[in-house]
């Protein structure tokens, strides 16, 4: 039995995989590691093996994890250059006696957007395909998660360890921790800039579009890869071992207009409408170009491999979801 080992077991994701990988595979132990002392009892009760506490600066600790477990799954950062080459030299340690290791990495679609900068719709914007080897290839450093996917596309073609990625789009759902618990990388995002500001902004005529999926939708798939990593040998090239999961895709416009409505009932905006905004009013950093851009993909290869969205709308589920949520 091929054990393994999530990091980032607490997030949005790692929650509801943890439990979903003890439910399809209960013989493959599976270690969790994460940092609040306090999720024991939920790990426990979903019959996770073996719970590791630490935090990443524990890099001794997160090295030899990884070199010790058959299956690493990273969902804790797609931005952490570090953590992701600490745990893939690691990985890459393993004697020759032992089976090759497999990371399967969680990236996001913020990687394709088409950096457009007045919020309109661009029917000339490239839709990036996971079916399409020339487009992963075309995946760089500066793209929003590229500091660590290209770290791993480069691991997985140097061969010494197999490597698995799962591009997120934004991702909705509530956390299998209750209300308390992480809202997401997603919500964290858009819900930071709209209390920064003080209200839900979109950019020009708000019609340039973003691509979404629920998180009970997503990691189905993901514990099916984890299924494929442990029992067969890994087919064609890293590059074609990358796919992008998503579901609905709708104008940034609908997407403010029902995150305004959410927020103002918490009393975290001043109006239940967005507000129309420029660029660079969205203040600074890599936000904004969210905002403003397009993001078309288009997950063939998923969905041949079965990945079928059947959740409500995000447009939906961000009433629950935030609403609901623990501020
Ligand atoms: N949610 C989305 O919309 C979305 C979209 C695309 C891609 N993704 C990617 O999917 C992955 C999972 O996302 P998510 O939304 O589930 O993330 P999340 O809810 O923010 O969870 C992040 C996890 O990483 C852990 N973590 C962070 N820093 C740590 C540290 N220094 N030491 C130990 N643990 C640490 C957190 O632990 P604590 O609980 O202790 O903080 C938590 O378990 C990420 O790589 C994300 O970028 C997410």
């Amino acid at each position: 039995m091929p054990s393994v080992l999530l990091l980032g077991a607490t997030g949005l994701v790692g929650a509801h995989l943890a439990a979903d990988i003890k439910r399809s595979r209960p013989d493959w132990p599976l270690t969790a590691f994460y940092r609040n002392q306090s999720a024991d009892e939920y790990f426990s009760r979903v019959y996770v093996d073996r719970i590791v506490h630490g935090s990443f600066s524990d890099t001794d600790l997160v090295k030899s994890l990884s070199k010790e477990h058959d299956i690493v799954i990273n969902a804790a950062s797609s931005f952490d250059a570090d953590l992701i080459n600490l745990i893939i030299s690691g990985m890459e340690e393993r004697p020759s006696t032992s089976p090759k290791g497999t990371l399967i990495h969680l990236s996001g679609t913020g990687n394709f957007i088409d950096y457009g900068t007045t919020g309109n719709f661009n029917p000339e914007s490239k839709v990036w395909n996971d079916d399409n080897e020339e487009d992963i290839k075309l995946i760089n450093k500066d793209m929003f998660n590229g500091a660590t996917d290209v770290p791993v596309l480069e691991a997985g073609q140097r061969g010494k360890i197999a490597t698995y990625i799962i591009c997120l789009a934004v991702t909705s759902g509530q956390s299998a921790f209750g209300p308390t618990a992480q809202l997401g990388v997603g919500y964290n995002i858009f819900v930071g800039l709209a209390k920064g500001l003080g209200f839900v902004p979109y950019v020009g005529d708000g019609t340039g579009v973003v691509s979404t999926v629920h998180v009970q939708d997503a990691v189905p798939f993901i514990t099916k890869i984890v299924g494929v990593a442990g029992t067969q040998e890994p087919q064609g090239s890293a590059y074609s071992r990358y796919y992008i999961v998503h579901g609905e895709r709708f104008a940034w416009k609908d997407f403010s207009g029902a995150l305004a409505k959410v927020l103002y009932t918490k009393g975290l905006v001043s109006s239940p409408e967005p507000k129309k905004i420029s660029m660079d009013e969205a203040g600074v950093g890599e936000v904004k170009h969210l905002i403003a851009a397009n993001m078309l993909v288009k997950g063939d290869h998923a969905a041949r491999m079965g990945f079928k969205p059947v959740q409500p709308s995000m447009l939906v589920s961000m009433q629950k979801d935030i609403g609901e949520h623990v501020f």
